[in-house]
C-alpha cells in the first residue's frame, strides 16, 4: 500500500526542527509558506529551551565584535573559520535587538541589558533572561510569534524520517543531488512533505552519550539524513563536553551554568583542591575542554569533583540561578550549604552538515541552521553562549538566500510520478522501537562516552567500530532513531580516528599533541547511499584537508 494523496504536503519551505534555528528560519521566511516539524510538542525536547547561561554579543560600550572575534577565535583550535567567526561576531547586536523586538525580555541592570561574563570571554557580553532560564523565555516569545504566524504550519509530535533526493542531469557525470522533501512519521502514520526547498534545524547529538545535557531528540537525526543524502559533513570529531552537568541519577543529567564560574564558584575535588589552578592561568574560567578535562584527570584519579558556590554566590543562589537551584533541590542538593557533584557531559557538536556563509549545504535544495551545521565558526571547539547566536544570525541567512532562489526560480517543489512510487515503497517499511533495541541503545551511549568522548585512542576507536559492525548484524529491524545513533556513532569514529592529534574538543592520549598538519578542518562523506533506505551500501570515505 502506498502513501494515500491526502498524506502528501506540499510547502515552499520545510523545516526540520523547532529549537531556535527552526523558528527563527520559520519565521524570517515570510511570506513563503513553510511546514515546521517538531519532534515534540512546539518548543519543547529542543536544547534552545535548556539554554541557561545566555547569549553573547558584544553590546557593551567597553567591549567590541573585535573583541568577541578574538575570543571565538582563541579558543577554536586554530581552525575556526575567521570570515564566519566575523560575520557572526559582527551581527551579533543587530540579532539580538531582533528577539527584543520579537518581544524576548532579557534581565536588566542600571546600564540597560544585564550582561554576565563566561569562560574564555574577556568580556561581560552574555545577555540572560530569568537569570539562567534565557532558553524558556526566548523560545516562549519565538513560539508565540510562530503560532500567530499565517505563513507557518507547525506539524508537532512528527519526526523527519528522511530527505527526499533526486538525481538530476544529461549525462551520468553532470549528476546533480537534489532535495525536494521528507518522508515523515506524525504519530503512526508516514506522510510525504514536498517541498522547494529543505532547511534543517534538528540540533545537536548529545544522546550518543549516557552522559548528556540534551534532550531526548538530540540524536543526530539531521546529520544522518544529511550523510544519507550524500551532502559533506565536517569536523565530526570535535564534541563539547559541559564540564559541570550535575552528577546525579537522571537523564539527561541537569546542567550547573557556566555563568556559576563566571560568577566566582570554584571547582574543588574531594580533597577540597581547587585542581584547576594548576591545570590553566584562568584556572575555572579556561576554555570549556580544558576545564572537562581537568575534571576528568581528577576522576581518573579517584576524585570526584563539585562546583562550591557557597562563598562566591551563597544566598542569593535561588534568586540568580533558579534553574540549577531547581535542579539541585529536585536531587536533594542545597548549593548554600553544600557541595554540587559534577560530572563532564557531551553538551554541544562542533561539527555537522557543512555550510557556506548562506547555510548552503552541496546538495542543491538543502540548507542547515543551528546545532546540526557546521559552520565552522567554533572550529574544534565552542566558546561559551555563542551557539545561540550562531543560530540567530545564520536563520536570517538562510532564509533570504532561499526567497533568492525561488525568486530566481532555480528551485521548485514538483515531484516527478518515478520520485513519488519510490517514496511510496517507504511505508512498507518498519520501525520498531524493542525492548532489545532500547538495552543496545544503553550499552551504545556507555560506549561512546567512553570511546568517543573526552579521551580517545586508536584502540578504543577500532574496538568501538568493532562493535558496531556486531550491532549491525546483530539488530536488522531497527528504528530510526537507532539507525540515526548508530549511524553518527560510527561517522565521529572514523573521524576522530582519522585526526591523529588533539586539537579542542578532540583529544587523543596515543596522540596529545597538537600538529601542524592536522591544522584543518575534516570532511567526510557517505558514498552510494540509497535513496530511503536506512541501510548504508559503500564504506565512508575521509578526507582530511591538511
Ligand atoms: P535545538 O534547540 O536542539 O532544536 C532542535 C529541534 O529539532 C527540536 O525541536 C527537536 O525536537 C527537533 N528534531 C530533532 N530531530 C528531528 C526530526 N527527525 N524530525 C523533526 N524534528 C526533529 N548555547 C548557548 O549559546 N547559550 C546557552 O546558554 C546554552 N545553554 C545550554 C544549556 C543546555 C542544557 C543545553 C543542552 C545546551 C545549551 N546551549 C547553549 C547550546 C544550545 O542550546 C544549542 O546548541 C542550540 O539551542 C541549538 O539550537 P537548534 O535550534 O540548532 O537545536
Ligand atoms: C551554560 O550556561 O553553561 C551553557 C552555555 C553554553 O553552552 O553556551
Amino acid at each position: 500500500m502506498g502513501i494515500a494523496e491526502e498524506n502528501v504536503q506540499k510547502t515552499d519551505v520545510l523545516v526540520i526542527g523547532a529549537g531556535l534555528a527552526g523558528l527563527m528560519t520559520a519565521l524570517t521566511l515570510a511570506p513563503k509558506s513553510v511546514i515546521l516539524l517538531s519532534k515534540g510538542p512546539l518548543g519543547e525536547e529542543a536544547s534552545s529551551t535548556w539554554a541557561q547561561g545566555g547569549i553573547s554579543a558584544a553590546l557593551s560600550p567597553e567591549d567590541s565584535p573585535a573583541n568577541h572575534l578574538r575570543d571565538t577565535l582563541a579558543v577554536a583550535g586554530g581552525i575556526a573559520d575567521v570570515d564566519i567567526a566575523a560575520l557572526v561576531t559582527e551581527l551579533g547586536p543587530e540579532r539580538i535587538q531582533d528577539l527584543i523586538d520579537l518581544g524576548v525580555i532579557f534581565d536588566q541592570d542600571e546600564n540597560g541589558l544585564s550582561l554576565s561574563r563566561e569562560a574564555a570571554h574577556s568580556h561581560r557580553r552574555v545577555v540572560h533572561a530569568n537569570g539562567d532560564s534565557t532558553g524558556r523565555e526566548v523560545m516562549r516569545a519565538l513560539r508565540l510569534r510562530t503560532l500567530e504566524a499565517s505563513h507557518i504550519t507547525v506539524l508537532e509530535n512528527t519526526e523527519a524520517l528522511d530527505l527526499i533526493t533526486f538525481e538530476t542531469g544529461e549525462e551520468k557525470t553532470d549528476e546533480v543531488k537534489t532535495v525536494r522533501g521528507a518522508t515523515v512519521l506524525q504519530g503512526q502514520q508516514h506522510i510525504v512533505v514536498q517541498a522547494g526547498a529543505v532547511v534543517l534545524a534538528t540540533g545537536g547529538i548529545g544522546q550518543l552519550y549516557s552522559a548528556t545535557t540534551n534532550p531526548f531528540a538530540a540524536c543526530g537525526d539531521g546529520l544522518a539524513m544529511a550523510a544519507r543524502a550524500g551532502a559533506t559533513l565536517k569536523d565530526l570529531e570535535f564534541v563539547q563536553f559541559h564540564p559541570t552537568a550535575i552528577d546525579v541519577e537522571a537523564t539527561p543529567r541537569p546542567l550547573a551554568t557556566e555563568a556559576l564560574r563566571g560568577d566566582g564558584a570554584w571547582l574543588v575535588n574531594e580533597l577540597g583542591e581547587r585542581f584547576m589552578k594548576a591545570e590553566h592561568p584562568l584556572g575555572e574560567l579556561a576554555p570549556r575542554d580544558i576545564v572537562a578535562r581537568g575534571i576528568w584527570r581528577q576522576r581518573e584519579k579517584g576524585q570526584k569533583c563539585y562546583l562550591d558556590t557557597r562563598a562566591s554566590i551563597g544566598e542569593e543562589f535561588p534568586e540568580h540561578f533558579p534553574t540549577v537551584f531547581n535542579h539541585c533541590q529536585n536531587h536533594g542538593i542545597d548549593p548554600r550549604k553544600g557541595l554540587i557533584p559534577v560530572v563532564p557531559a557531551a553538551h554541544y557538536h562542533m561539527g555537522g552538515v557543512e555550510t557556506d556563509n548562506r547555510g548552503r549545504t552541496d546538495i542543491k535544495g538543502l540548507w542547515a541552521c543551528g546545532e546540526v551545521a557546521c559552520t565552522g565558526l567554533h572550529g574544534a571547539n565552542r566558546l561559551a553562549s555563542n551557539s545561540l547566536l550562531e543560530a540567530l544570525v545564520f536563520a536570517p541567512l538562510v532564509s533570504n538566500d532561499i526567497k533568492d532562489q525561488q525568486q530566481n526560480h532555480s528551485l521548485s517543489s514538483d515531484m516527478s510520478a518515478d520520485i513519488l512510487s519510490d517514496v511510496q515503497s517507504f511505508e512498507a517499511r518498519t520501525f520498531t522501537h524493542s525492548e532489545l533495541e532500547a538495552d543496545a541503545i544503553t550499552e551504545l551511549q556507555t560506549l561512546n562516552y567512553r570511546y568517543i568522548g573526552l579521551c580517545r585512542n586508536a584502540q578504543g576507536l577500532e574496538a568501538l567500530l568493532t562493535h558496531l559492525d556486531n550491532l549491525d548484524q546483530n539488530y536488522p529491524a531497527l528504528s530510526a532513531r537507532f539507525k540515526n545513533l548508530m549511524t553518527v556513532s560510527r561517522l565521529i569514529a572514523q573521524s576522530a580516528l582519522a585526526r591523529n592529534e588533539s586539537r579542542g574538543g578532540h583529544y587523543r592520549n596515543d596522540y596529545p599533541d597538537t600538529l601542524d598538519s592536522y591544522k584543518d578542518h575534516s570532511r567526510l562523506t557517505l558514498f552510494d547511499t540509497q535513496k530511503l533506505d536506512f541501510e548504508i551500501i559503500g564504506s565512508p570515505s575521509l578526507k582530511m584537508a591538511s
